[in-house]
């Protein structure tokens, strides 16, 4: 397959030597030099991998080439650079299941789901109980997304233009596909509830849609203007729309996360909301961080009214998360507050039976996951779903006490991610399988990682660049140094490769994608997306799946800044292709 494609061909402007010996023996050879572990000293393992492949092919495609060129004395010259770049390709694919799962996220965008099917929502035209491995969802074949948010029942997605498209069982039970429903707002971003969409708009609007189709054409209708058009005209589904009171001027919520029933509500300029989300239930777990509001106590007005988190009046927020039932904010300086449910200990303070729910944000001591170290932290993001809390930190080398200058490594940051909550599934990450866990537990596996960065000449820490938590499980980012540059003037044995994606936690839907069933306590890597696509190249299941960061690239003759996303929701998983 190798030699009747590739060998009859040589490439005089590649290879100096336009007759012998043929590019496929020099190319072998190159590829080996280029095994020297130089400073991607970890990537070295798929290299070696890929060599031992290609080495091995490079010797079947020359005997190849040498009956070919016995026939044809004058071989084919690659001129256009079209040609060369399909040759180059075709190497690249070969070489490297990372070039290649990038190459596919950039030729065909879409969704893949896997996991709990009972909703219909990870294979809606499928009756299967369990997508054990990723699979494509064919609606969305092409289709860039805003974003994509699934619950085990329902899924909602914003298209590239700002609309809502739902589907799943909870939609309505016999949604085969996803459809439209909310247009003309201009969407940006959604949060779950148990039975409501929460949207944000990108002028900073917040619509609470219902999920029920039933619901959506029975409940009251407000009538109102698109973003196109100031006309009003008459919204043929219900929503409410949640408006925070005294905005400042040029004060806009931009961004919201969502729990079972609340949504959190951060502004641009740094300040808290928090209002009630489901139809269903008021929170009562102090998950709104508004002491003493229940049910009874709310205000007149709209059940649903914003509230604002006056305790955190005057920290500037920059990052908020909400579990099932609580709910953590973060401030520019580095510190975190939680409140809400503490009863599997995700709030991070350990479990008392006093304080089983705490309405008031209070502020975790982060100082002491660091005492006799000479380390001063400060929390850089904040992640939740289900009963689980993650908090990324940069931690500082500062002067200790022991230290008679000069000291080594001093203002080095190394990054850290830490867990709490429930452990029982796995979901903590660190290895355990702790039912309760209040003290922020390190995990190792994302924590204390370096690497080379040549553009700087400097070794720098691996952070992350998303968590996304479900119920019960989750998957991390990895902000790896990325390389998405080859092209018809690079080498090539230049291929592109993105980032790392790990996954760990509660698998009793097969949601973690590695096609087993069982819980897993440490952050593991599962295959590529497209299994099929590496076979065709000769390889088996030896790769890790990697997803592609941000690029501008061509999509159906268009231009278009592209990257793909995970999101892990309850049992279910996705990676979509994201604008
Ligand atoms: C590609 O091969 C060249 C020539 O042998 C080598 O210098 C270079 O380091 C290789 N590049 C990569 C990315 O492996
Ligand atoms: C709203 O209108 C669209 C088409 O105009 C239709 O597909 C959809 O079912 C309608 N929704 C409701 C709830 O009536
Ligand atoms: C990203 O970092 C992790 C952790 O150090 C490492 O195992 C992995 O090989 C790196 N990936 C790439 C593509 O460099
Ligand atoms: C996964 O964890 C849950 C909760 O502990 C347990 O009920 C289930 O049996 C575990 N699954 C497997 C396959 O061990």
């Amino acid at each position: 397959m190798f030699n009747a494609r590739v060998a009859p061909r040589v490439l005089p402007n590649l290879c100096n030597a336009p007759r012998s010996p043929p590019f496929t023996a020099l190319q072998s050879r190159q590829l080996s030099s280029s095994s020297a572990p130089k400073n991607h000293g970890r990537r070295v393992w798929i290299r070696a991998f890929s060599i031992g492949l290609v080495v091995g092919l490079g010797a079947t495609a020359f005997q190849g080439f040498a009956q070919a060129h016995a026939e044809a004395p004058e071989p084919i010259t690659l001129k256009t650079k079209k040609e060369i770049l399909t040759y180059k390709e075709d190497l690249r694919d070969r070489l490297s299941s990372q070039h290649l799962q990038v190459k596919r996220s950039w030729e065909s965008p879409g969704v893949y789901a896997w996991g709990s099917n009972t909703g219909r929502v990870v294979a809606p035209d499928s009756d299967e109980e369990f997508i054990k491995t990723p699979r494509r969802i064919p609606f969305f074949d092409g289709v860039l997304l805003r974003d994509l948010k699934l619950d085990r029942k329902f899924g909602a997605a914003i298209t590239e233009k700002g609309d809502l498209l739902q589907w799943g069982t909870a939609y309505s039970s016999d949604s085969r596909l996803p459809a439209l429903t909310l247009r003309g707002k201009d969407l940006v971003s959604l949060a779950l509830s148990r039975d409501r969409i929460i949207a944000l708009s990108s002028g900073g609007k917040v619509y609470s849609v219902p999920v029920s189709k039933a619901d959506q054409a029975s409940g009251p209708k407000i009538s109102g203007g698109t973003w196109i058009s100031l006309w009003p005209t008459p919204a043929n589904i219900s929503y409410r729309l949640l408006q925070p009171k005294e905005l400042q001027w040029g004060e806009k919520v931009s961004v919201i996360r969502g729990g079972l029933d609340h949504v959190l509500l951060m502004t641009s300029k740094g300040r808290l909301f928090s209002a009630a989300a489901s139809g269903e239930e008021f929170p009562s777990k102090g998950q709104l961080g508004i002491p003493g509001l229940t049910w009874n106590t709310r205000p007149a007005g709209p059940y649903d009214q914003p509230h604002e988190v006056t305790t955190l009046r005057g920290f500037h927020i920059v990052d908020i998360a909400a579990g099932d039932y609580h709910s953590l904010a973060a401030d520019r300086d580095g510190r975190v507050f939680t409140f809400g449910d503490n009863s599997l200990g995700q709030l991070g303070f350990d479990y008392s039976a006093e304080a089983i729910v705490i309405d008031t944000p209070s502020l975790l001591p982060i100082q002491r996951l660091y005492q006799g170290s000479d380390m001063t932290p400060r929390v850089t993001g904040v992640s939740a779903g289900g009963c689980n809390s993650f908090f990324t930190i940069d931690a500082t080398r500062v002067v200790g006490q022991g230290d008679d200058p000069p000291q080594r490594g001093l203002g080095r940051v190394t990054a850290d991610t830490f867990s709490c909550g429930q452990g029982i599934w796995g979901g903590l990450g660190n290895g355990r399988w702790t039912h309760v866990q209040g003290t922020p537990t390190k995990v190792k596996a994302l924590s204390g990682l370096f690497e080379w960065d040549e553009s700087t000449s400097s070794i720098v820490p691996i952070r992350l660049s998303r968590i996304s938590v479900g119920s019960t499980h989750t998957s991390a980012t990895m902000d790896n140094v990325t390389h998405v540059g080859a092209n018809a003037k690079t080498p090539e044995n230049d291929t592109n490769y993105g980032a790392d994606v790990l996954w760990w936690g509660g698998n009793e839907f097969y949601q973690l994608g590695t096609g087993k069933r069982n819980n897993l306590s440490s952050p593991s890597y599962i295959a590529p997306l497209d299994t099929d696509a590496d076979k065709e190249k000769g390889r088996r299941g030896e790769n890790r799946f990697q997803i592609t960061p941000r690029k501008l690239v061509r999509v159906n003759e268009r231009n278009v800044n592209l990257e793909q996303r995970v999101e892990c929701g309850r049992g279910v998983s996705a990676v979509y292709s994201g604008v």
